[in-house]
């Protein structure tokens, strides 16, 4: 159980982790686009103000004429006009001072910006030397203007090139409080589907091998019989990983391979231990078995789904077995798996009325036999290799013992 919650607690650590690396990079990644644009339209906004100002202000000779006399009063007087007009400028004025080369010049701190401009007749040329027309940019309020998202601030000191010597950054942190609703929300959802998957898993192993135990204690009680079960599974877990069995289909089927012959408790052991040959009435007790193996799979939650694969194991392929005399693809594959290795763990096994056929022998019975051929044919591919066949670590610990034939 502890194992449990610690592997809970851990995929819920590293959920969380990931969703918070993952979204502050998506984040980071949408503000590295968001300020490149305010950048791209910063200069622009600032250069129609500049060309506006240079064109309507400072190229006009009736201020030139006054600055060109001092008359700085009458001068600001004009210019009073550029406030309801040109929002973002504040403090515009006539200065002692050198005319910019262009149209318009700019001077920039970290935190301020302004335009500066010669003082020029009507037509633009002949500005006045000794003079320069200086606007002051409301940067923030010019940046508020182009702002769609986030909130992107003039920040002196921390704040990252925006343009000139202009510094800004984004006032918000980045990830705001619904993007940690989201992570924790996601971790939640995560974590109920991690602990559902563990607890499914623990379930039914502590349900298969519940069964397993019954089974296994059942087939010590005599020779024949002994460790079949384990026999069989490691076997046809072995065949069905050759045929491309993975993950959760494959411990299905070593899962039936184990637990097939669990009806196998309900028949007389005075019937299953009988030598020589049964009578017709002992042959259909001992027929019931897959269908008392299926019952008894039912009644687990976690084992339900296995019930078909039981029920047909002695089902054969031109429809002589039991219990329903199943015929070809009718019958499940795995049950069809789980037909050949039975067969085959007879054979090579020990049986008190004759010795253990060798593997090749068994081959040729196996051939003979109206089971599924092409499955037959895999076993006979691949046996060799089943001697160094290490189970997986989920797979209960046994010897496989079938490598010694
Ligand atoms: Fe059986
Ligand atoms: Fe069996």
């Amino acid at each position: 159980m502890k194992r449990f919650a610690f592997k809970t607690v851990v995929a819920v650590i590293l959920v969380s982790a990931f969703l918070l690396v993952t979204l502050s990079y998506v984040r980071n990644s949408q503000r590295n686009t968001q300020f490149k644009a305010a950048q791209a339209g910063f200069r622009t906004m600032l250069q129609v103000q500049a060309m506006a100002l240079n064109d309507g202000f400072f190229s006009w000779s009736e201020l030139r004429t006054k600055v060109e006399k001092a008359d700085l009063i009458s001068t600001r007087a004009l210019l009073e006009e550029v406030y309801d007009l040109y929002p973002y400028i504040e403090n515009i004025d006539v200065r002692p001072g050198t005319p910019p080369d262009g149209a318009y010049g700019v001077a920039s701190t970290v935190s301020s910006l302004s335009l500066t401009f010669g003082v020029k007749d009507d037509f633009g040329n002949s500005p006045l030397p000794g003079w320069v027309g200086e606007a002051e940019v409301n940067v923030q309020k010019l940046l508020d203007s182009l702002q769609t998202d986030r909130r992107i601030v003039v920040a002196p000191v921390k704040g990252r090139d925006l343009v000139y010597s202009i510094r800004a950054d984004f006032v918000d942190p980045l990830l705001d409080w619904l993007d940690y609703l989201f992570i924790i929300l996601l971790t939640m959802a995560t974590g109920y589907a991690v602990s559902v998957w563990l607890w499914r898993r623990n379930v039914t192993f502590y349900e298969t091998r519940g069964l397993e135990s019954i089974i296994f204690l059942f087939e010590q009680t005599e020779r024949v019989s002994a460790n079949h079960s384990r026999r069989v599974a490691a076997l046809t877990m072995f065949l069905g990983q050759k045929m491309g069995y993975r993950g959760r289909r494959l411990r299905d089927l070593y899962t039936a391979g184990l637990l097939h012959d669990i009806g196998k408790i309900s028949v007389p052991s005075n019937i299953l231990l009988k030598e020589g040959p049964l009578t017709p009435q002992e042959q259909q007790i001992v027929a019931t078995h897959p269908i008392i193996s299926a019952r008894i799979l039912k009644n687990f939650k976690e084992l339900t789904h296995l019930s078909g694969i039981v029920l047909h194991h002695h089902e054969r392929i031109d429809g002589s077995g039991y219990p329903e005399g199943l015929e070809g693809s009718a019958i499940p594959e795995e049950a069809r798996i789980i037909a050949v290795v039975d067969v085959f763990e007879a054979l090579v096994g020990d049986r008190p009325y004759r010795d253990p056929l060798t593997t090749e022998e068994a081959f040729a019975t196996l051939r003979d036999m109206p089971i599924d051929q092409s499955i037959v044919e895999i076993l006979v591919a691949h046996f060799g290799e089943f001697k160094s066949f290490q189970t997986p670590k989920w797979a209960l610990a046994y010897h496989h013992g079938l490598e010694k034939v």
